[in-house]
C-alpha cells in the first residue's frame, strides 16, 4: 500500500473543527511543526469567515512555537493537556480562551486508554524514518517520544512529518513499550536505567497513515540562560548535600540514578553535580535530557541517561547525531508513561531534583501558579517523581524579580507537592533538611537556611504572631505577602498589622 505524500497544507485540510489531535514528541524535541502551523492557518482563515475552528490538543509536554505558539496565536485550541511552556499559549489559557488541564505526565496515556478522556482523532507525529512492511508501517521517532505510541495506537488517522533534519540513524535510540491495563498489568520490567524492554519503532497499519509530509526543520529548543552566581551556588549546594549523604551512608557509594527537572535552574544543578568529583559518575533516569548532560557524558561523568526526550539545542543534537556510535549505548528515549513511571521511580530509588516556583515555610511546594492564579507552565513530571523518590529535593532561587518576590511565603498560593512528599529544599543560601521534623521545626530550618536574609525577620515575626498549633498560621495574613506584591510590587513592604484581622 503506497504511502500518501502531501504538503503540510493538504494534510492540515484533513483536520476539522472539533477534532482532537495527539501531538507526538516531548517538549519541542520531536514535536510536529509544519502541520500544526498549517492547521493554525486554516483556523485563521475560518475565523476570518466568521466560522468556528478549534482543535482539542493532547501532547507529551510543551511543544515548539510552530505548534503551541502558532495554534495559540490563531485562537485554535479548544482544550490542552498535559503541560505547556509557550508564552502565547500561557496568555491564551490564562484568559480562559483555551481550557487547560494540568496533569501528571505519566498519566495522560493511561487516562485516555481507560476512557477517562476522549480518544484522539489524529496522531500528528514527527519521524526520522518510515518503513513500509506489507500492510504495516514502521515509524521511527526523533528526539522526543512523549505519548506518540499511545496516540498512534488509539487514533484512527495518523499524519507523519518525515523530518530530513533527523537522520534514520537515530533508530535504536528509542525503547517503546506500553504497559497492559489493569487487571492485566504486571510489573514494568525496568530494573536499571539502561534496561530495554520494548521496540525501536512504532508499527501501525498502513491504512491508518493518512498523510506523510516531508519537512526539514531543526528542533525548536531554546537556549538556556547562562549560569549566574545564584544558580551556580544552588548547584554547588545540591552537590554538597549529596556528597554528605553519601559520606553518611544514606546514599550507596555506587550512587543512585538522578532525575533532574526542567528549566535554567535544573540545567545548572546538573552541571554542578557533574563537576563535583566526590560524586561518582552517575546514571540518570529522568524525563528531559537537557544540554548539560551531553558534555558530562563525553567527560564520562554521566554513564547513562534514560529519558523521554533530548531537549537540547540544535548544535548539541547535531553532536549526538554525528557521534551516534558513542551515544547509542548511553542514551535511551522512552514513552513518558515509562520515563515518569511512579513504580519505576520508587523501585530504582531515584534522587529527584525539581524546581519550585514558590515554597512555604512548612515545606509545601507550588510549581505552577504565579500568585495562586496565573498558570506558569504546569506540574509536568515533578509529581510523578517527587512522591516516589528515594530523596526528593526542591531547588529555587530564594527570591525572584530582583528581590521583590520571596520564594518562601507563609502559605503557598497553590499546592502541587505537599509537605508529606518533600524531603529537602535548597537555595543559594543553603539546605533545609525536612526529614523527621515537625512543621514548626521545618519552618525554623527553612527560614534559617534557605530564606533570603531580607525576608527572615518578616517570616520569623509571622511564626511568633501565629498561635501555637501543629501548623501555626494566622489565616488573615497567610497570603499577605502575595497581596502586598499585587498591591505595591514588592513583598518586602509587607506589614503584618496591615493584614491582621
Ligand atoms: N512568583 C512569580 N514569579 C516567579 C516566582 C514566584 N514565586 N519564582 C520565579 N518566578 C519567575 C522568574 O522571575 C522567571 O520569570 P521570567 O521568565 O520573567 O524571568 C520565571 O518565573 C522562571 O524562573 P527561573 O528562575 O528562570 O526558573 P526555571 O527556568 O528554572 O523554571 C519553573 C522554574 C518552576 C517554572 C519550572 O521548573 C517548571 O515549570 N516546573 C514545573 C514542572 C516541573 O517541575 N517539571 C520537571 C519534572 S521532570
Amino acid at each position: 500500500m503506497a504511502l500518501k505524500f502531501m504538503t503540510a497544507d493538504e494534510a492540515a485540510a484533513l483536520v476539522n473543527n472539533g477534532d482532537i489531535c495527539g501531538m507526538g514528541g516531548f517538549t519541542p524535541a520531536g514535536a510536529p511543526k509544519d502541520v500544526p502551523t498549517a492547521i493554525a492557518k486554516r483556523a485563521e482563515a475560518a475565523h476570518a469567515e466568521g466560522k468556528p475552528f478549534k482543535i482539542g490538543m493532547y501532547t507529551g509536554a510543551s511543544t515548539g512555537d510552530s505548534c503551541d505558539g502558532a495554534l495559540a496565536r490563531a485562537h485554535a485550541i479548544q482544550f490542552r493537556t498535559p503541560y505547556q511552556g509557550n508564552k502565547d499559549l500561557r496568555t491564551e489559557l490564562n484568559a480562559q480562551s483555551a481550557h487547560y488541564f494540568d496533569m501528571h505526565l505519566s498519566e495522560l496515556a493511561q487516562d485516555i486508554r481507560y476512557g477517562f478522556l476522549p480518544k484522539p482523532d489524529f496522531a500528528i507525529i514527527e519521524a526520522c524514518d518510515v518503513v513500509e512492511k506489507g500492510d504495516m508501517v514502521e515509524i521511527v521517532p526523533t528526539a522526543g517520544v512523549g505519548n506518540m505510541l499511545t496516540f498512534c495506537e488509539l487514533a484512527p488517522k495518523i499524519i507523519i512529518e518525515l523530518n530530513a533534519a533527523m537522520p534514520a540513524t537515530m533508530r535504536g535510540l528509542h525503547d517503546l513499550y506500553e504497559p497492559a491495563d489493569p487487571p492485566q498489568r504486571r510489573e514494568i520490567p525496568v530494573y536499571k536505567p539502561s534496561d530495554r524492554i520494548g521496540t525501536d519503532c512504532i508499527t501501525v497499519p498502513a491504512s491508518k497513515v493518512v498523510a506523510v509530509v516531508h519537512t526539514n526543520r531543526p528542533n525548536e529548543v531554546g537556549k538556556f540562560t547562562p549560569l549566574d552566581e545564584t544558580t551556580q551556588q544552588i548547584g554547588n549546594n545540591v552537590a554538597a548535600f549529596l556528597e554528605a549523604e553519601m559520606k553518611a551512608g544514606r546514599i550507596p557509594a555506587s550512587f543512585l540514578p538522578i532525575q533532574s527537572g526542567v528549566g535554567n535552574v535544573a540545567n545548572a544543578v546538573l552541571g554542578a553535580l557533574g563537576e563535583n568529583k566526590h560524586i561518582p559518575a552517575f546514571e540518570m533516569y529522568t524525563e528531559v535530557i537537557q544540554d548539560s548532560v551531553v558534555g558530562l557524558m563525553k567527560e564520562g561523568r554521566i554513564k547513562f541517561a534514560s529519558g523521554c526526550s533530548l531537549t537540547i539545542g540544535a548544535d548539541k543534537l547535531q553532536d549526538i547525531i554525528d557521534h551516534m556510535d558513542f551515544f547509542k549505548d548511553k542514551i535511551v528515549l522512552r514513552p513518558q508513561e515509562i520515563s515518569n513511571n511512579p513504580e519505576l521511580a520508587r523501585r530504582m530509588g531515584l534522587i529527584t531534583i525539581n524546581t519550585a516556583l514558590e515554597a512555604d515555610i512548612f515545606g509545601n511546594i507550588n510549581s505552577t501558579h504565579v500568585c495562586g492564579t496565573k498558570m506558569m507552565n504546569g506540574i509536568g513530571g515533578s509529581g510523578d517523581f517527587t512522591r516516589n523518590a528515594y530523596i526528593s529535593i526542591y531547588t529555587t532561587p530564594s527570591t525572584a524579580k530582583g528581590g521583590c518576590i520571596s520564594a518562601f511565603v507563609p502559605m503557598v498560593s497553590h499546592l502541587d507537592h505537599s509537605e508529606h512528599s518533600v524531603k529537602i529544599i535548597i537555595t543559594e543560601h543553603g539546605i533545609a533538611d525536612l526529614r523527621g521534623k515537625s512543621p514548626i521545626q521545618r519552618a525554623h530550618e527553612i527560614i534559617n537556611n534557605c530564606v533570603d536574609p531580607a525576608y527572615r525577620p518578616m517570616l520569623n515575626e509571622y511564626l511568633e504572631m501565629s498561635k501555637t498549633a501543629q501548623t501555626p498560621h494566622t489565616l488573615s495574613c497567610a497570603l499577605a505577602m502575595h497581596e502586598e506584591f499585587l498591591k505595591s510590587g514588592d513583598m518586602r513592604n509587607t506589614k503584618w498589622e496591615n493584614y491582621k484581622r
